[in-house]
């Protein structure tokens, strides 16, 4: 199968798999590739006559820190080339015009004030001031700037902190900006990289999830040949997907293996059995292993020991079960790009870790499996795009995302059976009475959190002495930031009043209005 394709050089900026992102969002078929490879590897790439622009990403380092540079072969190839940040800084520079460090560093919020005409902003302007100058609201993050002009170069577009805040050489349709398109925070982003891949590069835009399936069908098959592959279920609507999609590419070659480590929602494990065993004829081992976690998990306060201990224990049985299965060379895992980016940095050196993700960071290298994961690349909402190109069920698609380590990290302190069953209960009641305000699906992710903290109340004539039960609901598109959904107070108070009816051992609730960044969607 052969796509029109647009080739993302990464320098290693944490969001670079957004430009790709947004790319996809325009129907575009794209790839990722380190922007270390040789400009023969770039020239091989375009043979197929299908290439038909660049896009180079921006980096965590500056110019003068590295050293890195495109391949010669993408300015050569006679085809668009979009830098943003840093690549535009390398793009300048390579091409003649200078870099320099800035004395007004900018981060964050900017105006940009188009100067010109030019088709990579082409209708796009958020707002225009009062002397009739088209603006455009972006997201610097830069220190240095470019400074001069590379031959055939214009400014196109302006900010305080970087006069050269768009370039453009329209004859080579070789574009610049000094800001972030790719992220939210520069609103009409997306419709600037659109521009750039379907009216400067003139691609059709007529890429869709059904063909990527089917690309990853064809890589699934290429990858694993007539060996067999373990794909872990953990419940979620990722590994569903990964699993369906596996087994469409090599069939019973698949087995999946579902380790239930007790740390389930209500009900949840019995779902999961259900639809792959019955619905779909997927091979299906169900491992019980609520014992061996929660043994495992007592004594156990602090969120990385946890993680850690769930991840590792979660691996032992699985190479257990792997054994046990024989002959299985690929281990099958939904890990999406938010798992990736926040556990590793992109180009795999040392970047700060937020938490131990479950899928990635528990993988030690003794388990002598090759990784099959189909979904590293796309966000949660591709994801439920694909689920529905695969025919899975509509409600189990749209459910909220659960967390690898499940309930354990929605436990601060000690997980225990007992706990474990009393934040089932509320958790449900509180799941329940969205469903009936018809809420769920204006909600990203919804849960109850069962704090290691007890506080006086009074029900009836008596005193209590029990649990707080936190409730969170956000909002996001990605889990990489969130925001609080901001329910009636009437709902709040009717979902307070049941837990503290119902829940025995929880006599007070509280609502968590803590958005992402600072906090994290879970509270470990
Ligand atoms: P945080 O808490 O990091 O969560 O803001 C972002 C999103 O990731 C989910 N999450 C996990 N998913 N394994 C997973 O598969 C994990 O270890 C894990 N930890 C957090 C979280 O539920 C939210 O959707």
């Amino acid at each position: 199968m052969q796509h029109q394709k647009i080739l993302i050089l990464d320098f290693g900026s944490q969001v670079t798999q957004l430009i790709a992102r947004r790319v996809r969002e325009a129907h575009v078929y794209c790839e990722v590739h380190p922007c270390d490879v040789s400009s023969e590897w770039v020239r091989e790439f375009a043979a197929d006559g299908q290439l038909k622009g660049v896009i180079l990403s921006g980096s965590h380092a500056s110019v003068y820190e590295v050293d890195d540079k495109a391949p010669e072969a993408v300015y050569e190839l006679g085809i668009p080339v979009l830098g943003i940040c840093y690549g535009m800084q390398t793009m300048a520079q390579q091409l003649g015009g200078k870099v320099e460090g800035s004395h007004t560093r900018e981060f964050g919020y900017a105006e940009v004030r188009a100067r010109g005409h030019t088709a990579l902003l082409k209708n796009i302007a958020d707002f225009t001031t009062p002397e009739g100058h088209g603006m455009l609201k972006v997201w610097m993050s830069h220190g240095d700037k470019v400074t001069a002009f590379a031959p055939g170069f214009e400014i196109v577009a302006t900010s305080d902190g970087a006069p050269f805040a768009v370039i453009a050489d329209e004859a080579r349709k070789f574009y610049g900006t000094q800001f972030h398109p790719e992220v939210v925070h520069t609103p009409d982003g997306a419709r600037l990289i659109a521009n750039f891949v379907r009216h400067v590069c003139g691609l059709a835009g007529d890429w869709t999830m059904a063909e990527f399936r089917q690309t990853k069908i064809a890589e699934i098959r290429a990858q694993v040949g007539d060996k067999r592959v373990i794909c872990g279920l953990s419940g979620g609507v990722d590994s569903a997907v990964a699993a369906v999609l596996i087994h469409e590419a090599i069939g019973d070659q698949l087995t999946c293996v579902f380790v239930d480590h007790g740390l389930m929602r209500m009900n949840e494990a019995e779902q999961v059995v259900t639809l792959f065993r019955d619905h779909y004829n997927i091979p299906l081992v169900h491992v019980e292993a609520e014992e061996l976690f929660l043994g495992g998990l007592a004594g156990l306060t602090d969120p990385e020991a946890k993680r850690k201990f769930i991840g590792k224990t979660f691996i032992d049985v699985f190479e257990e079960e792997a054994r046990k299965i024989g002959g299985a060379e690929f281990l099958a895992q939904g890990t999406l790009y938010p798992d990736v980016i926040e556990s590793v940095s992109f180009t795999g050196g040392p970047s700060v870790t937020i938490k131990s993700h479950h899928n990635v960071g528990g993988l030690p290298e003794r388990m002598n499996m090759a990784l099959v994961e189909p979904l590293r690349e796309l966000f949660k909402d591709e994801v439920r795009d694909l689920g529905r190109e695969l025919g899975l069920p509509p409600a189990f698609v749209g459910r909220h995302p659960f967390p690898g380590p499940g309930l354990a990290i929605r436990i601060p302190g000690e997980v225990t059976k007992e706990r474990c069953d009393i934040l089932r209960k509320a958790d449900a009641i509180y799941l329940e009475e969205i469903r009936n305000a018809g809420l769920y699906d204006a909600i990203w992710q919804a849960f109850a959190v069962l704090l290691p903290v007890k506080t006086v109340g009074v029900m009836g004539d008596g005193r209590t002495y029990d649990s707080v039960c936190a409730l969170r609901a956000v909002t996001s598109t990605d889990g990489m930031t969130a925001d609080v959904f901001p329910y009636d107070a009437s709902f709040l108070t009717r979902v307070a009043t049941r837990i503290v009816n119902e829940v025995k051992g929880i006599n007070r609730v509280v609502y968590d209005y803590t958005s992402k960044p600072p906090g994290t969607i879970e509270w470990e």
